[in-house]
C-alpha cells in the first residue's frame, strides 16, 4: 500500500501528543502513593536517575525505530532488521489491548469521580463512609461499566480524527489545560496550614526506606510512565518528518512526564497533612483519601471536581496512544481508520468487562492467583513492556547500530551524547530490564 502517511502538523504538536501518552495514571495516581511508600526524595533522585538514562535512551529508541521506518510497530521492524524482531510488535498489540482494558475501567472511575464531586454528593463524608461508597461503587456490576463505555468512546472520537485533526489536536488542547489545573492544584495544597509536613514527606530523602526492591519498583514505574516497550512511542514517531530533532524531543518529553509526576505529589501530600490524613492508604489514596482531604478543604468542590478532570484529562491523552498503535498496524490490513479504530476500541471495551466485574462479583474468579484486573496488569506491565523493552534496547544497541545513530546526527559525526545512548542500549539498558524482569516475575 502506498497511500501518504500522515504526518503531525508540527514538533510542538508531537511532544505535546508524546508528553499526553507518557502523562497519565501512571503520573498522578500511581507515582506520588510510591514515592510516599519508598522513602519519598529518596526515590525520586532514584526515579530521576533511571529516567534520564535507561528511561531516556529507550524513548529515544523507540522514536527513532518510528521514525526511520515510517511504519507502525510490527513492519518497522521487519524493515530495518532481521524480521524476528516484529516479536515486540505482536506483543504490543496484545499488551496494548490490555493495558487499553483496565486503564479504561480506571479512567471510567475518575469520570464518574467527576460527576460525583460536581453535584455535591460526597459534601460531609468522611474517609470511613467515602471508602464504603467507592467500594460499592466499583463493585457494582453495571454502573462503572457504562464509565467505562463513556471514556473508550471519548478515545475512539479522538483517534478517529487521525494524527494532525485527532490526536495531535487533542494534546495541544487538553495538555496545556492539564497543566493549569495541577498548577492550581498545586497552590491551593501547598498554602493550607500544616502544608509543611507534607512537603516534608514527600521531599525528605530518607535512604532507610530504600530497598533494592524499590530501586526495581523506580525502574518498572520509569517504564509504564513513560509509554515504553510496546510500540505506542515508536507509532508516534512514525508520523514524524526526516528532519525532526528526535533527541531534543526525546528530552522534552521525558522532562514534562517527570514534571508532572512530582508536581501531582506536590498536589497530593501536603494536602492530606494539612488534614491529618493517613498518606499510606496506596491505591486508595486518590478515591477515598483525597475525596476526603477536598471535602475538608476550602472551596473543596472545585479543587476536588478540578482533579479528576485532571485525572480523566491526563487518562484520556494516554488511552488515546494504546490506541493508535492497533490502528496503525491494522490499517496495514487494508481496513479504513474508522473500522479499525472502531473495531479495537469495541474489543478493549469488551475486554474491560471482566476487569470491571473482577473488583465485585467475579473477584473471586482468580487465573494464576490474580483476579483478571490484576491480570491483564501483571501480564503487560510487568512481562511484555519489560521484554519489548529489552528487545528495543538489543534492536538498537546491537543490531541496527549504525543506521541508529545516523538517524539521531543527521549528517554529523555521532557526538559523546549518541555514544552514551549506544552504550546505555548495549549494556546497562538490557541488563537492568532483565533484572526488572526477573523480579517482577517472582
Ligand atoms: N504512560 C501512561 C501512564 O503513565 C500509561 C501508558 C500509556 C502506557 N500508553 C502506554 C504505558 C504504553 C505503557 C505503554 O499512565
Amino acid at each position: 500500500m502506498s497511500v501518504k502517511r500522515e504526518h503531525w502538523g508540527s514538533r510542538l504538536g508531537f511532544i505535546m501528543a508524546t508528553a499526553g501518552s507518557a502523562v497519565g495514571l501512571g503520573n498522578i495516581w500511581k507515582f506520588p502513593y510510591m514515592a510516599g511508600d519508598n522513602g519519598g526524595a529518596a526515590f525520586i533522585i532514584i526515579y530521576l536517575a533511571l529516567v534520564f538514562t535507561i528511561g531516556l535512551s529507550v524513548l529515544l529508541a523507540e522514536i527513532m525505530i518510528g521514525r526511520a521506518s515510517q511504519s507502525d510497530a510490527v513492519n518497522a521492524f521487519k524493515k530495518l532488521g532481521p524480521s524476528g524482531f516484529s516479536i515486540v510488535g505482536y506483543m504490543g498489540i496484545a499488551a496494548a489491548f490490555m493495558i487499553l482494558s483496565f486503564y479504561s475501567v480506571v479512567a471510567g472511575w475518575t469520570i464518574a469521580y467527576i460527576v460525583k464531586f460536581a453535584s455535591g454528593s460526597f459534601v460531609g463524608m468522611d474517609a470511613a463512609s467515602l471508602g464504603g461508597a467507592f467500594g460499592a461503587f466499583i463493585s457494582n456490576p453495571v454502573q462503572p461499566i457504562i464509565y467505562e463505555a463513556i471514556f473508550v468512546a471519548m478515545t475512539v472520537f479522538v483517534v478517529l480524527g487521525g494524527i494532525a485533526n485527532g490526536i495531535e489536536r487533542a494534546g495541544k488542547i487538553l495538555m496545556p489545560i492539564l497543566f493549569l489545573i495541577l498548577i492550581a492544584l498545586v497552590v491551593r495544597a501547598v498554602t493550607l496550614p500544616g502544608a509543611e509536613k507534607g512537603l516534608e514527606f514527600f521531599l525528605a530523602p530518607d535512604f532507610s526506606k530504600l530497598t533494592g526492591s524499590s530501586v526495581m519498583a523506580a525502574l518498572g514505574q520509569a517504564f509504564f510512565s513513560l509509554s515504553l516497550g510496546m510500540g505506542a512511542i515508536l507509532t508516534y514517531g512514525s508520523y514524524l518528518g526526516k528532519d525532526a530533532n528526535i533527541g531534543k524531543s526525546a528530552w522534552q518529553v521525558a522532562f514534562l512526564d517527570t514534571s508532572v509526576a512530582i508536581l501531582a505529589g506536590l498536589a497530593i501530600f501536603p494536602a492530606v497533612f494539612a488534614f491529618n490524613m493517613d498518606p499510606g492508604a496506596g491505591p486508595g489514596l486518590t478515591f477515598v483519601t483525597l475525596p476526603a482531604v477536598f471535602d475538608a478543604m476550602p472551596g473543596g468542590l472545585i479543587f476536588g471536581t478540578l482533579f479528576f478532570v485532571l485525572l480523566t484529562i491526563a487518562a484520556l491523552t494516554s488511552s488515546i496512544s494504546l490506541l493508535e498503535p492497533l490502528v496503525a498496524f491494522f490499517s496495514t490490513k487494508g481496513f479504513s481508520r474508522a473500522q479499525v479504530t472502531m473495531t479495537s476500541g469495541f474489543l478493549a471495551f469488551l475486554l474491560g468487562i471482566p476487569c470491571s466485574m473482577a473488583m465485585g462479583d467475579w473477584g473471586e474468579f482468580k487465573i494464576f492467583g490474580k483476579n483478571f484486573f490484576d491480570l491483564m496488569d501483571f501480564l503487560s506491565s510487568n512481562l511484555i513492556l519489560p521484554i519489548g523493552g529489552f528487545l528495543i534496547a538489543i534492536f538498537v544497541g546491537w543490531v541496527i547500530t549504525p543506521r541508529a545513530l545516523q538517524e539521531v546526527s543527521g549528517t554529523g559525526e555521532p557526538g559523546l551524547l549518541a555514544k552514551l545512548w549506544i552504550f546505555i542500549l548495549r549494556f546497562i539498558a538490557p541488563i537492568a530490564i532483565a533484572a526488572i524482569l526477573i523480579n517482577g516475575l517472582r
